[in-house]
């Protein structure tokens, strides 16, 4: 089983939505898939519990509870959403659960700043600098052409970390989750340009390079 975790220790910036969208992702493309809600939010159990009967299922585990337990036997990936604000032990313990993990960052000077204290914390923990842990970053709620995303696009690149694109800042996604549906599963002529920036996020999941 693949385990994917969309983790942040900052608030806000789109754990939830990017992890309800890579599980519409998978289980459109055929896998059996579950999502993982880390956060007694339950935001993604949530979204879950309005999700069409006629889409791909995806099952989901309110792991905030006891941890990652009931996953139904025959699940090929696991999408892990993860809580704001974890630090320390509880990041660590959280890290243990993944071989993958995307980190979504917003065009916002705190977010930036914070992003780069998590990103020295998370490197620093043994299972990511052994690369058994593989990491990627990705800008989202992005407005194009605003000095605020030129900032936080040229502080992406310059990590060393694979970095995937930006996601833009749109109603699509709103619309989507209040559906239970992904951005994937919305009609063309409204989410075309949504479905180009999940391309490369998508192709590097497929890859090799998501995993150790
Ligand atoms: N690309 C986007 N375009 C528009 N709105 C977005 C986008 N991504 C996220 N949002 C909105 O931003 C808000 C925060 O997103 P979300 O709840 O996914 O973040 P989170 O990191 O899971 O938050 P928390 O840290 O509280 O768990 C939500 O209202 C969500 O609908
Ligand atoms: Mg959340």
């Amino acid at each position: 089983m693949r385990h994917i975790m969309v983790l942040n220790a900052k608030g806000g910036c789109g754990k939830s939505t990017i992890a309800t969208n890579l599980a519409v992702f998978f289980a459109r493309d055929g896998h059996e898939t579950c999502i993982a809600d880390y956060d007694p939010q339950r935001s993604s159990l949530d979204w879950l519990a309005t999700r069409p009967h006629d889409l791909p299922a995806i099952s989901g585990v309110p792991a905030y509870e006891e941890g990652i337990r009931n996953v139904p036997r025959n699940t090929e990936v696991l999408v892990i959403d993860a809580p704001a604000r974890v630090h320390g032990t509880e990041l660590n313990e959280l890290v243990r659960r993944a071989e993958t993990i995307l980190v979504p960052v917003l065009p916002s000077t705190i977010d930036i700043k914070a992003c780069g204290h998590f990103m020295a914390e998370l490197q620093e923990i043994g299972k990511v600098s052994r690369r058994q842990a593989r990491l990627a970053v990705l800008a989202n709620r992005v407005r194009e052409h605003t000095l605020i995303f030129e900032e936080l696009d040229r502080y992406l690149k310059h990590l060393k970390v694979p970095y995937l694109g930006a996601l833009r800042e749109a109603q699509n996604y709103v619309r989507a989750y209040s559906r239970g549906m992904g951005v994937l599963e919305l009609p063309e002529y409204l989410a075309w340009p949504d479905w180009q920036q999940w391309e490369p996020i998508c192709a590097w999941l497929d890859s090799k390079r998501s995993q150790p």
